[in-house]
């Protein structure tokens, strides 16, 4: 018998872990840190999206106000809440996707990395946590230090038995729809139209845009390409600091958020050629974790994609994200096994 075709228990999934063919239409989707910024757009964004059959929204504050809420729309996702730690379990039990916007916001002044001593613990909570309930779910990480917190989670499952490479996500979409979008303003294009990689990490130089691939094809001068870097790299301090000590990026982070995992339930569902970029187990680099295009399937990532071919400015640039990218990761590995 074909295995793939086979779902074991009631999850949809296979004996290998896989999306079966033929299992459920609607996903089982949970967001913890879901009263956040982030959260509350998100839940109400995923709530509109046709794929996701459940919703169980966890936080350890106003989980109950926002469920309510977002319950009260009328589409098709039953949505549930779940507050505090005593619920984490029972939120996540039988998930397919979980995403991750629990943590600390960045204020004026502060890099990523600060937020490394609060987040860091909350990260690895709830991945021990999903290690237990629900180890064969898509898992999306939002939390920052992302170039951190993705290594934590990995660390944690690895602890537990339960890693899967291919299940385990970093959420870097958000410098995608910012490249997209100032490249499109450079260039008077339709941003829905503009397709830029993004690769490295999450955080100042270890965000490489990959201007030399843009889809459509553009010619930048040296001028425009450096402003679109440091425009590109910057792009969530420039939020920061417009907020000024309000918090950093949640609306066009909600967007970027559904957007990526949106993609992964089309992957999952069996939709082909799903491509994205996220910060990911790779061997793109000799770093254990790099953001690149990665295809999403039936059991997560299908397939990581190399870099392609780089110019002397992006190889300048890769040299310096590797730099970064290393430290952060090592912090990360660290933290749990520490
Ligand atoms: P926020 O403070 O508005 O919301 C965070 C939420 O997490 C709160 O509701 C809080 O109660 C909850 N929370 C705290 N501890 C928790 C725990 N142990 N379990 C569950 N929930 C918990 O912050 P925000 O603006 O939504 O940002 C959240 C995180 O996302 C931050 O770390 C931020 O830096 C990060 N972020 C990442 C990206 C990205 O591109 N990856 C973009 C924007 C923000
Ligand atoms: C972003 O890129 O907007 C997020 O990582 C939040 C931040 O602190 O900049």
């Amino acid at each position: 018998p074909n295995l793939d075709d086979q779902m074991v228990d009631g999850s949809g999934l296979n004996r290998v872990g896989c999306r079966a063919k033929g299992g459920s239409p609607g996903f089982k989707v949970a967001i913890l840190g879901a009263a956040g910024g982030i959260g509350q757009p998100l839940a109400m964004l995923m709530k509109m999206n046709p794929l996701v059959s459940v919703l169980h929204l966890y936080d350890v504050a106003n989980a109950p106000g926002v469920t309510a809420d977002i319950s009260h729309m009328d589409t098709s996702a039953i949505v549930r809440g779940f507050l505090g730690q005593p619920q984490l379990e029972e939120a996540l039990t039988g998930m397919d996707l979980v995403v991750i916007p629990a943590g600390v916001p960045r204020k004026p002044g502060m890099t990523r990395d600060d937020l490394f001593n609060i987040n860091a613990g909350i990260v690895r909570t709830l991945s021990e946590a999903i290690a237990k309930c629900c180890p064969k779910a898509v898992v999306n990480i939002i939390s920052n230090p992302v170039n951190s917190t993705v290594p934590i989670a990995a660390e944690v499952f690895k602890k537990a038995g339960t890693f899967d490479p291919k299940k385990l996500m970093g959420v870097t979409m958000l410098d995608v729809v910012r490249a997209n979008t100032f490249v499109a303003e450079v260039m008077s294009l339709d941003p829905r139209e503009v397709d830029v990689p993004v690769v490295g990490g999450h955080a100042g130089v270890t965000i490489l845009p990959l201007l030399s691939q843009v889809k459509p094809p553009c010619s930048f001068t040296q001028k425009e390409i450096e402003y679109l870097t440091g425009r590109i790299q910057n792009g969530g301090t420039e939020v920061v600091e417009a907020k000024a000590g309000a918090g950093s990026a949640t609306l066009s982070m909600a967007y970027a958020a559904v957007k990526f995992a949106d993609a992964c339930l089309k992957g999952l569902r069996g939709d082909a050629n799903i491509v994205e970029c996220a910060f990911v187990a790779s061997h793109v680099t000799e770093l254990p974790f790099f953001a690149s295009k990665v295809r999403l399937g039936r059991c997560g990532i299908d397939e990581v994609y190399g870099l392609g071919p780089l110019n002397e400015y992006e190889r300048m640039g890769l040299e310096k994200a590797k730099k970064e990218l290393s430290g952060s990761i090592e912090k990360g590995v660290t933290f749990v096994k520490k």
